[in-house]
C-alpha cells in the first residue's frame, strides 16, 4: 500500500501549523476541527514537537527541526520551573519533545532536559504498591492508583537507564510494569482504565474507569495503550510475559472493531451504534502492532494495520470537511464522559503520523 500521499498530507498540515504554534502548542482537542494554541501546560504538549520531528525526518526540511528545538527550550523552562508536572505524563511529554531530538541529532540539551523529565517521573513511584501514581498529589488517599496510559510513560525511564547507566529508573519501570500486568487485564481480555491500591498494604483494591463507558467496559484508547505499551515494554525489557499480554489485548481490540475498522470510543459499542468513534485508538494500536512485529510473529494482526490505516486515511481526515481545518484526523474522542464531541485530537494526529512513518520506513527509530 502506498502511504506517502497520506504522509504528505500530514506533513503539509504540520508545516501550516508551525506558524500557528510557533510559541505555543495545540490544545488536546480541536474546536470545530481547529486546534487553538495554548501554553506548555497540558499532558499533550509533546505531540506537536513529535510531529515536527517526524516531518523533519521525512522531509529533511530544517524548518521542522528548528521549530522542534525551540519547543524543547520551552519544555526545559517547564521542567525547571515545575510547571504542570505533578502527574505521570512525563513520557508523553519528554520522550516526544526531547528524546526525539536527542535520538535524531544527538542533542545534549534535549537529552539533559528529557532526563529531568525522567527524574520528575521517579518522584511518582510508590514503593508500597510498586507502581507509578498517575494523578494528584502523592500520599493523597483518593489518588492511590495506576492507569493503563502509563505504559507509554515508562519508556522514558527505560531510556534514562540506558543513557545514564543508572538502574534506578529501569527498576521503577519494571516494578510498575509487573504491577500493571497483574491487575489491568480481565479474564475476557479487556482492560481496566485505572486501578486502585490499598494505601497501607499496597494490595490491589478495584478497577475504575475515568474515560470509558463504565468500570467494566473496554475504553478503546485504553485497550490501545495496552497494545502499544506491551510492545514498548518488550522493546526495552525482552520480558516474554509481554507476548501473552500483547496477544490478549490485541486480539480483543481487533475482535471488537466495527466493519470499517475504526473503533467506537468504547468497544462495548459496535456496528449500528450512534456513539462516536475514536480514531486515535486505531492509530495507537497500529503503532503497537508495528512495533511488536519486530519481536514476534504478528502476521495475524498486520493485515488489520493496513485496514485501519487505509480507513483512517481515506475516510477520517480533515480532507473530508467542507471548511478549513488544521487537524489531520477527524473523529477523535478525548473524553466522552466529560461531554466531548468528535474532534481532532493532537495525540491521534501524532500516532497516525508515527504509524505512517513506520509503514513507509520500517527501519525508523522510534522516539519512545
Ligand atoms: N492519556 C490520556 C488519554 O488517553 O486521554
Amino acid at each position: 500500500m502506498d502511504y506517502t500521499k497520506h504522509m504528505d498530507f500530514a506533513v503539509e498540515k504540520t508545516r501550516e501549523n508551525i506558524k500557528i504554534f510557533k510559541y505555543g502548542f495545540p490544545m488536546p482537542q480541536s474546536r470545530d476541527y481547529n486546534y487553538a494554541p495554548e501554553a506548555c501546560v497540558d499532558w499533550t504538549s509533546g505531540f506537536f514537537p513529535g510531529m515536527e520531528m517526524i516531518a523533519y525526518e521525512y522531509t529533511k526540511d530544517e524548518e521542522f527541526l528548528k521549530s522542534a528545538r525551540f519547543h524543547a527550550e520551552i519544555f526545559r523552562h517547564r521542567i525547571d520551573n515545575k510547571i504542570a508536572v505533578n502527574h505521570h505524563d512525563m513520557g508523553f511529554l519528554y520522550s516526544l519533545a526531547c528524546v526525539s531530538i536527542y535520538k535524531v541529532k544527538g542533542d545534549e540539551f534535549a537529552k539533559e532536559t528529557a532526563l529531568l523529565g525522567a527524574d520528575q517521573l521517579m518522584e511518582r513511584y510508590n514503593p508500597v504498591g510498586r507502581f507509578i501514581q498517575a494523578w494528584g498529589n502523592m500520599h493523597d488517599d483518593t489518588n492511590n492508583r495506576l492507569i493503563i496510559d502509563c505504559l507509554l510513560n515508562i519508556p522514558l525511564l527505560y531510556w534514562a537507564s540506558e543513557v545514564t547507566g543508572d538502574e534506578k529508573y529501569k527498576n521503577a519501570a519494571n516494578a510498575h510494569l509487573d504491577t500493571t500486568l497483574k491487575v489491568i487485564i480481565r479474564d475476557n481480555n479487556t482492560t481496566y482504565h485505572t486501578y486502585f491500591f490499598d494505601k497501607k498494604t499496597g494490595e490491589p483494591v478495584r478497577g475504575q474507569t475515568a474515560q470509558g463507558y463504565s468500570d467494566d467496559s473496554c475504553w478503546a484508547r485504553g485497550q490501545a495503550w495496552g497494545v502499544y505499551g506491551a510492545a514498548l515494554a518488550y522493546h526495552y525489557t525482552k520480558n516474554e510475559a509481554l507476548f501473552d499480554f500483547f496477544n490478549r489485548v490485541t486480539s480483543e481490540f481487533i475482535k471488537r472493531l466495527p466493519s470499517d475498522y475504526v473503533p467506537y470510543w468504547d468497544m462495548v459499542f459496535s456496528d449500528g451504534s450512534d456513539e462516536p468513534r475514536d480514531t486515535s485508538a486505531a492509530a495507537v494500536a497500529c503503532c503497537g502492532i508495528l512495533e511488536m512485529s519486530k519481536y514476534m510473529d504478528c502476521s495475524k494482526y498486520l493485515p488489520y494495520v493496513d485496514k485501519m490505516m487505509e480507513s483512517l486515511g481515506e475516510n477520517y481526515t480533515s480532507k473530508r470537511l467542507s471548511y478549513p481545518s488544521n487537524v489531520i484526523l477527524t473523529d477523535g474522542m478525548y473524553s466522552r464522559p466529560d461531554g466531548h464531541k468528535p474532534e481532532g485530537t493532537i495525540f491521534g494526529d501524532y500516532f497516525y503520523m508515527e504509524a505512517l512513518m513506520r509503514l513507509i520506513n520500517p527501519d525508523w527509530h522510534m522516539y519512545w
